[in-house]
């Protein structure tokens, strides 16, 4: 059970590798590094600042985040989980790659709906670059962690607070590579100080670590599809011709414009969907939602295709526990 104690003030660390703990052989390389080559202890001791502050380290994973996988994301929530549960922690810090770290940090605030904070932070630069970027945003997030007003879910990267429903990576090489759509970003952190702009709003129930499956098999399938000129359904229907094991459990379209779809594309979404197919209807739009209607396929709201296949995993995992 989570408790929120007054006198909670350990932040926890937890390190799963990227690029904030990548490695170039050159300093002025800032593309050509390998990823996930530093431990987290040794990324704390790169910030001098964290030196004051009460931290513990735990290294849960060590991956170039475009490999991440259900068994460390359930190993993570596991430890997230175990360590919030402790009187003495006030909040938890993630160190994760920049790729998927939008689909990890909602599949966490999904799974655990945490009271106190937990900050999913990472770089754009090795900590190798001239002008790494990973120690201030390790020291903004620790900030963030601290700070009595942070709750649930948040990513902090580049002086910015975000929430785990909106944050997207937005840019492949600039340091501000990350954006909330439609104005909704949290807070900002300024030398250390964090100041909220607008509030945090009401977190949906988490479904609970219980519903996390050991095994990646089985864990259910959910594929995401994109709606384009011409776009003809047959890529449904090649998914919808595998044998009962490999069959999705679920498809996720990202439709074109509020979630629209070439004619023949939802014809073979709703064989799918008459199949025992869930379907979600998203946009490949960078921001916005798509607006439910009574005839149209079901919407995915205002989340980005990635995090409407988290979504509908984590509901269809949810379902077949009930
Ligand atoms: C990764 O996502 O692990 C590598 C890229 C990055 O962290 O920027």
């Amino acid at each position: 059970m989570e408790t929120h104690e007054a006198e909670a003030n350990q932040v926890v660390v937890l390190g799963t590798g990227g690029t904030i703990a990548g490695t170039a052989a050159d300093p002025g390389d800032n593309v050509g590094y390998q990823a996930a080559q530093l431990g987290v202890a040794q990324l704390v001791s790169a910030v001098p600042a964290l030196a004051a502050v009460s931290l513990a380290c735990e290294q849960v994973a060590q991956l170039d985040s475009k490999d991440m996988d259900f068994a460390t994301w359930r190993q993570l929530a596991i430890r997230v989980a175990a360590h919030l549960a402790r009187e003495d922690v006030a909040g938890v810090v993630i160190t994760h790659g920049t790729d998927t770290l939008e689909e990890t940090a909602y599949f966490l605030q999904r799974v655990l709906a945490p009271k106190k904070p937990v900050i999913l932070t990472a770089a754009m630069r090795p900590a190798t670059a001239l002008q790494t970027d990973g120690p201030q945003n390790l020291l903004d997030a620790v900030a963030v962690a601290q700070d009595p007003q942070a709750s649930g879910v948040l990513v902090v990267f580049a002086g910015v607070i975000h929430a785990a429903e909106q944050v997207r990576k937005a840019h492949s090489y600039r340091v501000d590579a990350f954006v909330s759509s439609d104005g909704a970003r949290l807070g900002l952190v300024e030398e250390g100080q964090v100041r909220w702009v607008q509030g945090l709003g009401q977190a949906r129930p988490g479904v609970g670590l219980e519903v996390l499956p050991t095994a990646a098999k089985d864990w259910p399938r959910v594929e995401i599809l994109l709606n384009h000129v011409a776009s003809d359904g047959r890529l449904v229907r090649a998914l919808l011709a595998q044998s009962t094991d490999d069959k999705p459990g679920g498809l996720v379209v990202a439709g074109t414009g509020n979630g629209s779809l070439s004619q023949d594309l939802e014809a073979a979404l709703r064989e799918a969907q008459a199949q025992g197919v869930r379907v979600l209807r998203s946009t490949r739009c960078d921001a916005g939602p798509v607006t439910a209607s009574a005839d149209a396929l079901p919407s995915a709201g205002a989340l980005s295709p990635v995090k409407a296949r988290v979504e509908l995993i984590l509901q269809l995992l949810n379902e077949s526990k009930s």
